[in-house]
């Protein structure tokens, strides 16, 4: 054992005193070190989607959709790229349990070299509300009623019933599929409608998919509430004894695709989050796998301190005028920024794992990975050079401002 600072500790578990009876010296450093170190050790937990499961995997490709997208995940079939999962609930607190009644978190990183592209979706293929403005409302009716601080059914239904385009997320929550018997046997949804670019620049716009290789399983609601009473944490247990028996789960990932033009012509506004993509005019097209083979070493490190982010997108994956994601585009990362602080992106689960980052961006708290000279650009020193591979596709926008 030796002290934060490195130095050999000879007694962790006798403080220092003045004889037996104490009282206890000012320079118990050993007794200062643990204890200033237990005082700091809870941070702000997610303000949604707090309690949660994860582990490590591998995404290939075994199909072809270059004629779509760029990007470098999907640039080959055979290919390989390390991911990141994390499976959460979404209203509860993260002492809560993984059997509430709720929709279940399903979201992806995927470590490519042209950076971390970010999957963060759910178990559900639609969302609850249409409009990211009134996300805050939706997610504070499920929260705890702020004068009794106790979960309030009034104050969800009243915000349900007054918001009739819930309905659907809610016939799912309130059916067994709100039960999930595992993180295993979930399908998983980026929901949002998101534009892929392919090498020649032309545009299509995309929904991910990605269905599980165990089936669907639930519990029903006598099963769950059962459970939820011996065992709170039943589906995060599940994850890491399968994956720790080798028992390696897989999901299959897909794509639904719908031209610009298609996209004018469509009878459904497409980039409504509370709407899916008809199967039958937007078939399923199969692009890979992918399996979760490796538990964390340390959960905090790893599966807290994971920063999923929308905006976390590379060439070839782009956002659409889904109004839902835009507002994804700003939430994530600001709010990363309250619970994890600066430069939380240079935590090693966050930082990119098969590039570097190299930019301007200097200094901040936990300053860690940052390179030094120059911090400006442009500049006749150093290495850095913009990035035709960087840029977005164009499109035009116009219309009447308004709410
Ligand atoms: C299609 C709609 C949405 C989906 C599928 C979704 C999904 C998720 C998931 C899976 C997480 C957990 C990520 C993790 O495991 O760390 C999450 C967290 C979060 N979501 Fe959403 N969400 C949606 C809409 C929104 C909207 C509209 C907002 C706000 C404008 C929002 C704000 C947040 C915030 C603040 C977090 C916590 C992030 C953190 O602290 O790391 N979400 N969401």
């Amino acid at each position: 054992i030796t002290s934060s600072s490195g130095s050999p500790v000879d007694d962790i578990t006798n403080s220092l005193t003045v004889g037996p009876r104490g009282p206890m010296l000012a320079q118990d450093l050993t007794f200062f070190d643990e204890s200033r170190h237990f005082d700091r050790e809870r941070i702000p937990e997610r303000v949604v989607h707090a309690k949660g499961a994860g582990a490590f995997g591998v995404f290939e490709v075994t199909n072809d959709i270059t004629q779509y997208t760029k990007a470098d995940v999907f640039s080959k079939i055979g290919k390989t790229t390390q991911i990141l999962v994390r499976f959460s609930t979404v209203s509860g607190e993260k002492g809560s349990s993984d059997l509430d009644r709720d929709v279940r978190g399903f979201a992806i990183k995927f470590y490519t070299r042209d950076g971390n592209w970010d999957l963060v979706g759910n178990d559900v293929p639609i969302f609850a509300v249409r409009d990211p403005l009134i996300f805050f409302s939706f997610t504070r009716s499920q929260k705890r009623n702020p004068a009794t601080n106790l979960k309030d059914p009034n104050m969800a239904w009243d915000f349900f019933t007054r918001r009739p385009e819930t309905l659907h997320h809610i016939l799912r929550v309130y059916s067994d599929a709100g039960t999930p018997k595992s993180f295993r046997y979930i399908n998983g949804f980026g929901i949002n409608t998101f534009k892929l670019v392919n090498a020649q620049g032309n545009a299509t716009y995309c929904k991910f998919h990605y269905q599980t290789d165990q089936g669907i399983r639930n519990f029903t609601n006598e099963e769950a509430m059962k459970i939820k009473a011996e065992n709170p944490d039943y589906l995060t247990e599940d994850l890491y004894n399968a994956i720790a028996e080798k028992n390696y789960p897989s999901w299959t990932f897909y794509i639904q695709v719908m031209s610009l033009a298609q996209a004018e012509q469509s009878g459904f506004n497409p980039f409504d989050a509370t709407k899916f993509w008809p199967e039958n005019e937007y078939p399923l097209i199969k692009v890979g796998k992918f399996i979760l083979n490796e538990n964390p070493k340390n959960f905090f490190a790893l599966i807290e301190q994971a920063a999923f982010a929308p905006s976390n997108l590379v060439p070839g994956i782009e956002a659409s005028p889904d109004k839902i994601l835009q507002g994804r585009l700003f939430s994530y990362v600001d709010t990363q920024f309250y619970r994890l602080g600066t430069n939380h992106r240079q935590l090693p689960v966050n930082y990119p794992h098969a590039t570097k980052v190299y930019n301007t961006q200097r200094d901040g708290i936990f300053t860690y990975y940052q390179d030094d000279a120059p911090n400006y650009y442009p500049s006749s020193f150093g290495i850095l050079r913009e990035s035709p591979r960087g840029r977005i596709s164009f499109f035009e926008a116009c219309g009447v401002v308004r709410r």
